[in-house]
């Protein structure tokens, strides 16, 4: 609790390039969470370099990713939104945590499976290791929810026992945090193989829509999206890539899964498709427009940046003292 309210935590990786399945998977949760809780998003840039990143190109994706997490509607002034390496604390508490983290959990990660299968001439200890800073991430703030992703949820699981487990041993010093799942949106699906989660990695550009995708784009990948032999706009398992639309469609307008089988009723797969696309971009441009303003800003984001890193380092470390306490390392005399 910070004051009278919970704490919300959540961060995205700073590779550039946000999917709709980033969006309505995450930050769109985060915006509707927002005012209820005491949030804190971070711009993950240190889980970034588990994969190799051109320097460059990694500073520059950190900023557009802050710049768009207000762009979709954070107030900056109420959340604190920051880069995950300007708070030292976060690799420290991450050092502190692997030694109570085994070797066996850490092997039974999917996500480290899929990393490394992908990047097998790469396959470094900070790969390894990633879920062990997500965790230390989401502890040093005491959250109490953490509103991610499906492809998440076994990180959060991790989480959760390697926060039981220190408990276990000294005492109260970290909020057990919760998973928070949106009721849509959860999991999208890849629109040209919806057996795989759409990921802006994919090699085929069709597969994903980026937040950043002009309207004509996002139709025209919508269009071409895969569907089946039948006709029928219905939700179920054995029409993935239907369903995955309709969860699409569901998650941009609000409506649900009945209204929009009725919806499209006798109507085929093109209009459908048509209504799917022009959704999106609707729930898109203004975020694209509002985007764009700020870029242009450049004093009003650096003291954002600047401002909420303080506001971070201050919590950040609070925690921090209090757990190298219990592990016995001596305070500084100053
Ligand atoms: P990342 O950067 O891969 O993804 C960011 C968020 O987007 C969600 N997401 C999706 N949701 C639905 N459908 C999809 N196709 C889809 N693709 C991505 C993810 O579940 C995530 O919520 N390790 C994390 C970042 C992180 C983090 C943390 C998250 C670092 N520290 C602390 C929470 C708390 C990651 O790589 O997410």
């Amino acid at each position: 609790m910070i004051g009278d309210k919970k704490v919300l935590y959540s961060a995205v990786q700073a590779t550039g390039n946000l999917t709709i399945g980033n969006y309505l998977g995450a930050l769109r949760n985060w915006v509707n969470l927002c005012d209820e809780y005491e949030c804190f998003f971070a711009v993950a840039n240190e889980h970034s370099i588990t994969v190799r990143q051109e320097p460059a190109a990694l500073r520059k994706h950190a900023r557009e990713l802050l710049t768009l997490y207000i762009a979709a509607g954070l107030d900056p002034e109420k959340n604190c939104l920051y880069y995950q390496s300007h708070v030292p604390a976060h690799a420290e508490l991450a050092w502190i945590l692997n030694c109570y983290t085994y070797m066996g959990e850490l092997s039974r990660m999917t996500q480290f499976k899929d990393k490394s299968a992908k990047h097998e001439d790469n396959v470094n200890a900070g790969l390894f290791t990633y879920p062990v800073l997500m965790a230390a991430d989401i502890l040093l703030f005491q959250a109490d929810y953490v509103p991610v992703g499906v492809d998440q949820k076994q990180h959060l699981e991790l989480t959760r026992d390697i926060a039981m487990r220190f408990n276990s041993i000294y005492g109260d010093v970290f909020t057990i945090p919760e998973v928070y799942l949106g009721k849509t949106g959860r999991k999208i699906m890849s629109l040209q193989d919806p057996s795989k989660k759409m990921s802006k990695s994919d090699e085929n550009p069709n597969a994903y829509i980026l937040m950043m995708d002009d309207k004509d784009t996002i139709i025209r990948k919508f269009k071409r999206a895969i569907t089946d032999s039948d006709t029928q706009v219905r939700y179920s398992d054995d029409k993935p890539g239907v369903s995955n639309l309709i969860d699409i469609y569901a998650s941009c307008t609000g409506k649900s899964t009945e209204e929009i089988e009725k919806e499209f009723e006798g109507q085929g797969y093109g209009q459908f498709k048509l209504a799917v696309g022009e959704a999106v971009a609707d729930v898109l441009t203004p975020i694209q427009e509002r985007y764009a303003d700020l870029s242009k800003n450049k004093d009003y984001i650096d003291g954002i940046i600047k401002n909420n890193a303080e506001k971070a380092n201050y919590f950040a470390n609070k925690t921090l003292r209090k757990v190298q306490k219990k592990v016995g390392f001596p305070e500084l005399i100053r």
